[in-house]
């Protein structure tokens, strides 16, 4: 075939207008993807303290902080268990009524009998406490930095953010295998556990309207304060959503995200489409034989298991302050409602013990001082608030719009509350770079199986400074 000069000019109109294409795609490509890296949650400087904000400066001092205790506090204690008015438990009914009745007696007994308080806040100050100041209240933290630092090597900064009913105690058995790590093949962590405020030892807002980001915001403020410009995240439970939003305020900030839970936050069209169709195609939504399991009949296993279980919720979510008062005078009354999120939660075949499971994981002791630091610090009530400013703002907020572009580690335990597959937890986390299925381990996965939680940890922290590298 012969070349005419007409050919030509076609071929260089066509190579014009790929060109032309290419780059108007190639514009609106990087266009969408600038977009979404600078979607980057906002927030303003709040104040928590009573009254008005003093005028001077902030004070950013930095106090040792040691958990104490006291006969009054303990006779007063006491007082009021012996005062307790046993109920009887249903026949037959085991922990599907709440806490057993009958079994609570025996916790009860153990508590005001065997249980040695004085010997527990030894074990809590094994690690440093700190107080500081930020936005007008008093957070609390523990700042546990690794005794020694093999030759050529950093430390990782490393924020564990606790949830509800728990408390850094949770963290507890993980903090030294991380900060002590066995293996000298494994980086080594200095951990910063702090309270959410209105948690443990850190102050109660005084205020209305402090949420996961009024959190997350203030625990930026406090590892800069520390001194770490960059630093990992992790949480569970409350947790969860307060490192999410700390890497979505500062996604420059959090090197890494490791989460052990992650419901969805605002349901996407995928999601929904799993829903319907995922137990006919498991493969387009990635779906293993675990997820089938977990998550259909999905009006079984999705909505009427959660509404069973989410009682509590509602009333933190609306009215905290009254239930809370008549557990903030009762001890026997507040273990009762936090030790039965420990066994459920924990398993939810555990309903069906007479003892609710609750020592198969755990110790009497673990479990009590969990619920001691909600005692001593009188804590519940603000506890309880934190769904209702959570709650309270609709579940339509900013951060839950917001994807998260931080690289992200997903650890996922079998006997998790909500079961999260892999597809949903990429919805929100754009750069998942671990998911984790564990072989065992429930809610409170880091004070149950801390060993499997900290080689998670290990794991996604490796692969995040070798690709840095
Ligand atoms: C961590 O990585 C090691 C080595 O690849 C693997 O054997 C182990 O199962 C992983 N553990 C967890 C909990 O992810």
């Amino acid at each position: 075939m012969g070349f005419k000069p007409g050919d030509c000019a076609a071929h260089s109109t066509f190579f014009k207008l790929t060109i032309l294409f290419t780059l108007v795609i190639g514009g609106l490509i990087f266009f969408l993807v600038q977009r979404s890296r600078t979607q980057v949650l906002k927030t303003e400087d709040g104040w928590w303290g009573a009254g008005a904000p003093p005028n001077g400066g902030e004070d950013i001092t930095i106090h040792a902080f040691k958990v104490t205790t006291s006969d009054d506090e303990l006779k007063d204690l006491y007082r009021r268990i012996d005062q307790t008015r046993p109920v009887p438990s249903l026949e037959d009914s085991q922990f599907h009524y709440g806490f057993n009745s009958h079994y609570l007696q025996r916790v009860v007994s153990y508590w005001r009998n065997d249980f040695d308080w004085s010997r527990q806040v030894d074990k809590l100050n094994l690690y440093p406490h700190f107080k500081t100041n930020i936005e007008g209240i008093d957070i609390h933290y523990l700042h546990v930095k690794p005794k020694k630092v093999p030759e050529g090597t950093t430390t990782i900064p490393l924020i564990m953010v606790h949830g509800w009913p728990g408390s850094f105690y949770e963290f507890y058995g993980l903090i030294p295998l991380l900060t002590e790590p066995s293996d000298p093949g494994d980086l080594v962590f200095e951990v910063v556990c702090p309270s959410i405020p209105g948690y443990g030892f850190s102050e109660a807002p005084h205020k209305k309207g402090f949420d996961s980001v009024c959190a997350a915001r203030v625990f930026h403020k406090l590892m800069k304060r520390l001194g770490f410009q960059q630093f990992y995240a992790h949480g569970g439970d409350w947790g969860w959503l307060v490192t999410t939003n700390m890497a979505q305020l500062e996604p420059k900030t959090v090197k890494g995200l490791h989460v052990n839970f992650a419901p969805p936050s605002k349901p996407g069209l995928p999601m929904a489409l799993s829903i319907m169709l995922g137990h006919r195609f498991p493969k387009l939504f990635d779906f293993t034989d675990f997820d089938i399991q977990r998550l259909f009949p999905a009006m079984e296993k999705l909505v009427v298991e959660s509404v069973k279980e989410s009682g509590y919720m509602h009333i933190q979510a609306t009215k905290p302050d009254s239930v809370g008062r008549a557990l903030n005078d009762s001890p026997v009354g507040l273990a009762t409602y936090i030790l039965e999120k420990f066994s459920t939660w924990t398993s939810r075949d555990f309903r069906s013990l007479e003892d609710g499971g609750l020592t198969r994981k755990f110790s009497l002791n673990d479990l009590l001082t969990n619920v001691m630091i909600y005692w001593t610090s009188g804590c519940i009530i603000s506890s309880m608030r934190f769904y209702k400013e959570n709650f309270g703002k609709g579940l339509n907020q900013p951060h839950s719009k917001i994807p998260v572009y931080v690289p992200t580690g997903f650890a996922c335990f079998p006997n998790e509350l909500i079961h999260t597959p892999k597809l949903w937890v990429k919805q929100k986390y754009r750069k998942l770079l671990t998911f984790t299925t564990m072989a065992r381990g429930g809610h409170f996965a880091a004070m149950e199986e801390p060993l499997l939680m900290a080689e998670d940890i290990q794991n996604f922290t490796k692969i995040v400074e070798k690709k840095k590298k």
